[in-house]
């Protein structure tokens, strides 16, 4: 924990669009009266019919229900795109940048609206319509925004799974909100690989019973794919048989605009439901203000639209401010370590949003990467994802920002659908490390074990009292789960899974999942999932996987697991298994370490003491706490000593 203190930069004070005083006057009035702040703030988008209704919603137990602006009518697509050609049809929207330096590529808002329109035809002339769910398995390419946009036009609610999840992640996930069309590329490109999307997506469809009726294939590197006649098209052979008008399909409110499958602590990923106006209000506003987005300034959010900061902070919440947003499809480290700088230095990005993991792993290839390059565009630094250690965050805003760029450390999940705790940067005085204050309209808590709410300086479970705009509906298919897993362990508040601090100050330190979710390289994990994975495999009879602290991933995945009798541990097997989980799950989900135990920690009723792995995994072998409902305790000593001995 660090005690520095950055004030905000004179300059930033005066150009920013809220100074200290305006933060302070603005929240008071978002909590003291929400109906009247939202009823004002929603009219930042286009509605087609207003709202007369602004806020309708209940955390109560058993009934929780959340509606915002829910009488109104609009588009999704319309607001990012069409309210915005009369004035800036010929401005950038998206630059694209590729994996490839030499490959880029800029679109207008009019040229925006014309791809999107076409693919929503294309979509259109495979029976795709309103209510439909579209699922979307693209890499970092200029049709990944306009699928999105396109599927938002019609109203149809479009699943995104990144594209490095394996067939098997991508056909639980067709198979749960039941899509019966695909779009894909042929393979992506990351780093100067392939990645074989198509292939995968033909190897997820052989699992879903029934298959899908259309499969959509982008032509990214024109590597060879199979394609069955009748299902699969290329894009753009489809592309050309349509125009470039479209009607963008009226919305309620609270029709739903996508589903993102996100990591919990137990059982498969949910699919957290987004919907309409809510959502885009909220990730309208929090660009605006968070980012300090002013016309002209050139923004760059490093994330994959495969999860929720692509989707807010890529496509929605940008292009519905008109803004000029960068789309990278590459990856920090090639063809050099300077990449992002450069890019930055090509397209004069001013703000930047990355993840703390990618930061920590520029940061040890050293400052001269960055140092070779100007940089003199930037004006503001974002961070995302998982907890910003101290000395990241410093040399984020020494090296890379020259120490003229505040640093916005932004809090918030694939739930809450857009930041939630966030500095604004002309009005908050930053603190390495901490996320600091509340945005506008969010009641954080601090709770203790029991749900009483600790006031003043204080540390313990992260929830949020009442409702915002951008908040998930429900998670798809099984409202009962979404009432378990976030209002029923503090009735009538939302719990975030987060424990943190509060200071003297009344700034917020993110200390981490209290959850069985580990956060590895910024990407969300169920612990469960991999255990699955794990077992999953003939020789192993049990797994428990925790996550431990690492240098660069901020944790990792640390697999403790027994295998069959008779089966012998070995280096084989220990590299067999990583392959394993990487094909079940996708290469995030590769176990760090994997420890084979003759036994795992259980109380007398057989449920594994987790909390003893994970103080293992850390090395705290000192520290393992009350260990007196351990059915057999030898066990912990066979794990540390193997521990000791392997390091
Ligand atoms: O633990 C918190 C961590 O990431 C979790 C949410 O992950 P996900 O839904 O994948 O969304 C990531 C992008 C919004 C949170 O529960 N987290 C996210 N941002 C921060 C963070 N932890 C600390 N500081 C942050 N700025």
């Amino acid at each position: 924990m660090s005690e520095k203190i950055y004030d905000v930069p004179t300059a930033w004070a005066q150009r920013a669009f809220l100074d200290d005083h305006g933060y302070r006057a603005k929240y008071e009035a978002s909590v003291h009266d929400p109906e009247a702040f939202w009823g004002e703030e929603g009219k930042r988008i286009d509605w087609f019919e207003p709202y007369t209704v602004v806020k309708n919603t209940s955390f109560a137990p058993g009934a929780v229900s959340i509606k915002w602006f829910e009488d109104g009518v609009t588009n999704v697509a319309w607001n990012c795109i069409d309210r915005h050609l009369e004035t800036r049809g010929d401005q950038v929207a998206i630059i694209w940048e590729g994996d490839d330096p030499s490959q880029s590529r800029k679109i207008t808002y009019q040229e925006l609206h014309d791809e999107v329109c076409r693919f929503a035809n294309v979509l259109r002339n495979r029976n795709v319509e309103k209510g439909d769910r579209v699922t979307i398995y693209l890499p970092m390419i200029p049709e990944a925004a306009f699928a999105m946009l396109a599927c938002a036009r019609l109203g149809a609610v479009h699943s995104i799974v990144f594209a490095g999840f394996s067939p098997d992640s991508l056909a639980s996930r067709i198979r749960d909100c039941d899509s019966k069309v695909i779009i894909t590329a042929d393979e992506g490109l990351r780093g100067g690989r392939k990645v074989p999307l198509k292939a995968n997506v033909d190897a997820a469809i052989a699992k879903v019973e029934g298959g899908v009726d259309h499969v959509i294939v982008v032509k990214r590197t024109g590597g060879a794919v199979e394609m069955e006649p009748g299902r699969d098209v290329w894009y753009h052979a489809a592309a050309d048989l349509v125009t470039s008008e479209c009607p963008a399909t009226p919305m309620n409110a609270e029709d739903p605009l996508f589903i993102l499958y996100t990591s919990g602590s137990t059982g498969t990923p949910k699919g957290v439901l987004h919907t309409t106006g809510g959502y885009l209000v909220y990730a309208a506003m929090t660009h605006q203000y968070v980012f300090d987005y002013h016309d002209g300034d050139i923004y760059w959010c490093t994330a994959d639209v495969g999860w929720v900061t692509g989707h807010s902070y890529i496509v929605y919440g940008p292009l519905a401010n008109g803004a000029t947003t960068l789309m990278f499809e590459g990856v920090p480290n090639y063809p050099t370590n300077s990449r992002f700088w450069e890019v930055i230095d090509k397209h004069q990005v001013n703000i930047f949003y990355t993840a703390p993991t990618a930061i920590r792993a520029l940061m040890q290839a050293g400052d001269e990467p960055v140092r070779k390059t100007s940089r003199a565009s930037l004006r503001l630094l974002g961070s995302v994802g998982e907890p910003i250690n101290p000395e990241a965050w410093e040399w984020y805003h020494r090296v890379v920002g020259d120490d003229r760029c505040p640093i916005v450390d932004t809090w918030w999940q694939t739930e809450t659908g857009g930041i939630l705790i966030t500095p604004l940067p002309g009005a908050t005085r930053l603190k390495p490390g901490s996320a600091t204050q509340p945005f506008f309209g969010i009641v954080p808590q601090v709770v203790d074990a029991e749900g009483k709410v600790l006031e003043g300086a204080s540390e313990g479970n992260l929830v949020i009292a009442d409702s915002w705009p951008g908040q998930m509906r429900t998670v798809y298919g099984d409202h009962e789960r979404f009432m378990q897993t976030y209002f029923s362990a503090y009735p009538n508040k939302y719990f975030t899974g987060d424990g943190c601090r509060r200071d003297d100050d009344g700034y917020y330190w993110i200390t981490g999942r209290v959850d069985d979710v580990i956060n590895v390289s910024g990407h969300r994990m169920g612990t469960a999932e991999v255990e699955s994975a794990l077992v999953a495999h003939p020789k192993v009879s049990e797994a428990a996987v925790v996550g431990y602290p690492h240098d660069i991933k901020g944790q990792g995945i640390y697999a403790y697991v027994t295998l069959m009798s008779g089966v012998e541990p070995s280096e084989e097997l220990r590299k067999e298994l990583v392959a394993w989980v990487r094909r079940e799950i996708g290469p995030i989900a590769s176990p760090d370490l994997v420890q084979f135990a003759p036994g795992l920690p259980k109380t007398r009723s057989g449920k594994i003491m987790r909390r003893i792995l994970r103080k293992i995994a850390e090395d705290e072998f000192g520290n393992l706490g009350d260990t007196s409902t351990l059915a057999d305790p030898g066990v912990v000593n066979d794990l540390i000593s193997q521990r000791q001995n392997k390091k």
